[in-house]
């Protein structure tokens, strides 16, 4: 019996064989389709081949692609657990020509397949065709022989197969297995065939056309294939079953269910493991593609999921968390089909185990408030909205959850109610939110915010991916266009631009549509929605359109770089200066890069360098940066440094970087940086390529600030301060390392020639001797001197050497120097009880016209306006020393 594994091998087989190209699944979230919430059917990677708008290397491909349907227009998540082919997650085996084959080969690819590869007997198949399609049901007939009762007519759009209102479509041609009579049903088309007798296994769909907007239909460039046949069907059919379920692999995760929670697989939980076996596929998938639990947009379907699976899990009577617990037996059965799930493995678990931990604290209260609600309830009654919206707000139960656990019961909830309690609760949110003054035009984004929802942002795992134009923004109002040359302020529903936060600056690139392009300058996030502030370079942009937004690489890729440098900083710093370093604010920007600490003194020249080595260290052993996502707590836990006071969500995004080889620095292994953050990083270390500190600086009272560079930058900034090095040598002719050496010696001898100069000054000063010159005044010897170019600060030493001369009596000098004058006066000590130095400078500032000056007895300095009455000056302290003699 083959196993699925086989079954999906020998269809991929087989149409490498005919010449198709084997392409990997695209990733659950799609890229090149806005409108889309998940991947649902395989062509949906191959949209722009059908339309023409692309073309590749190949025109004929084979996938199996995985499938989600769990919300949007698809949504199958109701019914599964209790019916026998249902899924949130499937797989789709498919063929494609992209304008190479048509029809004539299409059908008998399939019917090979089935009968020849697959052996099914062909009395058990049958067809249906669009009714008027007479080509394909004549190939029917050629090819395989069918009888026109088993190639059925079919006039609806049963058979007409459109991607979703816009985007190819064609009609198409279904293949059918018959159980046999001991099923009920009729064939496709009669009045029984909702029976489960006739199972449709394969669509192909014969792409012909392009519908738009407006209803209108264009014929494709060229007819094309798209064929879907969803693996567990198939699987199920040639394993002799009639059950998906029923299937080896979805039967091995019903046993490690079952094993997990001690029960049986087949027993009264069997609906229980039936949800959980499907569910732990689509959640593991979607972690594996990026997406985290949240309560957005994906997030939230993928959390609705979660959740659901865990209310299953504990009805089990499971009292630990469970579904982590599965993900082997998962990666087991499809990790070497699908490889990024061995690669998510960890992730997956610890995100499934937080999860449910957290859920698990709520959910026997919530459970509990549940049975009380309905205990008061008329028998059959639905519960009413409001607790339905209760048990949602306060106890995390998501609305299908409730309904799901009501479902046993055989109720339903009030669904207009809960909406009305919802409103309710976001007419209070608005209120508190626009009275808090945020933003000047707060409305307007609040509106946005709640008509459409916040912004889903990709930026984590894509710069490039499509989006619809929701509103446009121009001075604070909404526009409906917005023309070349015009600044205006774009909103889309899903973008991988980052929008400014937690330090790290807003994207910059280009929205591009089928009308037009703008070049965003910044991304600004206000209530939730992401403001992409641009200006329109070309044509123009509506609101409505498709829109393909592209992040300026090399821009995001130098911010990446400063931002994985800043947490490489913060620990290096933490390390070398002590426990009590922890961010005060941070900026990367595209250029550099400015992280502020708590820290008291000075970083040494020698801690910059150790802290400087440490990063680069790290960035050589260029590991790969891990992102996870858990609670406050758990983060805590495995010790993240997180800003303290820090207001954060249920969960938190944590960024992990580095491991120690160094068993001075810690356990070896150990991880080097774990940082709470929403920003986006590098892949691995050595990407950084360099950093440079350029030092530190104070920042405000005991926060310091350093400052640094990395990537290309860091080696600009090398290369300048070597270039500036080498005109240094260059004007000293010296070599780079004796560059030191000479401007010390430079600075020593330059100090020698200003003592000189100084030295010569006050000689030449002195006149070439004093004594000669002192006049007698009632037997005191002084000398009353004007001189040129000698500072204030020189003046002193010349007063000493003139007292000197004098050996007792009294000086008085008089200098400008650089514009300014400067009294100076010096008494011998022996005079000193007699005459004071600071009443000859007083005596001579006020004959200068000045006042003031001060200092010793001995000796005395003060300013004075101008030296214009210098002899005046000398004048009143000659009649001064006269009075004191
Ligand atoms: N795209 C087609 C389907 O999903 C094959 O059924």
């Amino acid at each position: 019996m083959p196993s699925l594994n086989d079954i999906r091998s020998t269809f991929l087989g087989y149409f490498d064989k005919n010449g198709h190209r084997v392409v990997d699944s695209s990733p659950l979230v799609p890229r090149n389709d806005p409108t889309l919430m998940f991947a649902n059917s395989g062509m949906v990677q191959f949209k722009n081949l059908f339309t023409g708008v692309e073309t590749r290397d190949y025109k004929r491909a084979t996938t199996a692609q995985k499938c989600v349907r769990a919300g949007g227009k698809h949504n199958d998540l109701d019914n599964v657990g209790y019916t026998a082919r249902h899924h949130t997650f499937f797989e789709m085996l498919g063929n494609f020509s992209f304008g190479d084959y048509f029809k004539s080969d299409a059908i008998p690819f399939a019917w090979e397949l089935l009968t020849r590869e697959f052996g099914i007997p062909k009395e058990r198949l049958l067809v249906t065709v669009y009714h008027t399609d007479d080509e394909a049901a004549e190939i029917w007939k050629k090819v395989a022989g069918l009888p026109d009762e088993k190639i059925i007519r079919i006039p609806t759009n049963d058979n007409f197969w459109m991607m979703g209102p816009t985007g190819p479509c064609g009609p198409c041609t279904e293949i059918f297995y018959d159980h046999g009579d001991h099923i009920w049903g009729g064939p496709p088309g009669s009045a029984d065939e909702d029976g489960d007798r006739f199972i449709e296994i394969w669509n192909l769909v014969f792409m012909q056309f392009e519908q738009f907007e407006d209803g209108s239909r264009k014929d494709l460039p060229n007819p094309s294939i798209d064929t879907g046949m969803g693996l567990e069907r198939i699987g199920a059919l040639l394993q002799g079953k009639h059950d998906n379920y029923d299937t080896d692999l979805m039967r091995s995760l019903i046993e490690a269910s079952a094993h997990a929670t001690s029960s049986d697989p087949d027993g009264p939980g069997k609906v229980h493991h039936r949800v959980i076996a499907d569910h732990l596929r689509s959640t593991s998938f979607l972690i594996a593609d990026g997406v985290m639990p949240s309560n957005e947009g994906r997030g939230y379907v993928l959390r609705r999921i979660m959740r659901r699976a865990m209310r299953h899990a504990h009805m089990l009577g499971a009292t630990d968390p469970v579904m982590h617990r599965l993900v082997p037996a998962l990666v087991r059965q499809m990790g070497a089909a699908y490889p990024e799930l061995p690669r998510a493995q960890a992730l997956i678990e610890e995100t499934l185990r937080s999860e449910e931990s957290r859920f698990r604290q709520t959910l026997d209260r919530g459970l509990r408030l549940l049975d009380d609600e309905l205990a008061h309830l008329p028998e059959g009654a639905d519960l009413p909205g409001a607790a339905a919206f209760k048990l949602y707000d306060t106890y995390g139960f998501p609305l299908d959850l409730t309904q799901d656990a009501l479902r046993e019961k055989g109720r339903g909830v009030d669904t207009a109610g809960f909406d009305t309690a919802m409103a309710e609760q976001k007419a209070k949110a608005r209120a508190a939110w626009a009275g808090s003054g945020e933003t000047k035009d707060a409305a307007i984004w609040f509106d946005l915010a709640e008509q459409h929802g916040t912004t889903e942002f990709l930026g984590y795992d894509t710069e490039e991916a499509e989006g619809q134009v929701l509103a446009l923004v121009r001075d604070g109002a909404s526009v409906d266009a917005a023309a070349e040359g015009e600044t205006v302020q774009i909103v889309v529903n899903q973008s991988p631009f980052y929008a400014e936060s937690g330090g790290q600056v807003g994207d910059a690139g280009l929205i591009k549509t089928e009308t037009g392009a703008a070049r965003v300058t910044d991304t600004k996030k206000v209530a939730g929605v992401f403001v992409h502030i641009a200006e329109v370079t070309m044509g123009q942009i509506q609101r409505g359109q498709g829109a393909t937004l592209s992040v300026d690489h090399a821009r995001r890729s130098a911010i990446r770089a400063n931002h994985s440098a800043t947490h490489l900083l913060h620990e290096a710093l933490r390390r070398s200066l002590g426990a009590h370093v922890a961010q005060r604010g941070s900026l990367n920007a595209p250029d550099r890069l400015r992280f502020d600490f708590s820290h008291n003194q000075a970083v040494s020249a020698d801690e910059l360098a150790v802290v400087e080595s440490e990063i680069n260290d790290f960035i050589r052993q260029n590991s790969p940066v891990e992102t996870r996502l858990m609670t406050p707590d758990d983060a805590r836990a495995i010790g993240a440094q997180a800003l303290f006071g820090e207001k954060y969500g249920d969960e938190v995004r944590v960024v992990s970087m580095g491991s120690l080889t160094d068993s001075g620095k810690g356990q070896v292994g150990d991880t080097y940086s774990i940082e709470l953050c929403g920003g986006t990083h590098v892949m691995r270390t050595g990407d950084i390529g360099a950093c440079v500190i350029l030092g530190d600086s104070a920042s405000s009272a005991g926060v310091r600030r350093i400052e640094a560079l990395t990537g290309q930058a860091a080696l600009d900034h090398l290369r300048a301060s070597d270039t500036q090095l080498a005109e240094i040598g260059g004007i000293l002719k010296a070599q780079a390392g004796d560059v030191v050496a000479r401007v010390r010696s430079l600075a020593d001898e330059r100090k020698a020639l200003a003592n000189e100069v100084a030295q010569l000054k006050r000689q030449l000063a002195m006149g070439g001797g004093g004594g000669a010159e002192a006049k007698d005044i009632a037997g005191i010897k002084f000398i009353g001197r004007r001189v040129e170019g000698v500072s204030g600060k020189e003046l002193g030493a010349l007063v000493d050497e003139m007292k000197a001369q004098l050996g007792s009596g009294a000086v008085l000098v008089l200098s400008e120097a650089d514009g300014k004058a400067t009294v100076a006066a010096g008494v011998t000590a022996d005079l000193t009880a007699r005459l004071s130095a600071v009443d000859l400078v007083q005596a001579a500032t006020a004959a200068l016209g000045g006042k003031g000056g001060g200092g010793r007895p001995d000796r005395a300095q003060g300013g004075a306006p101008g030296l214009a009455a210098a002899d005046e000056a000398i004048a009143a302290v000659e009649t001064l020393i006269g009075g004191a003699a």
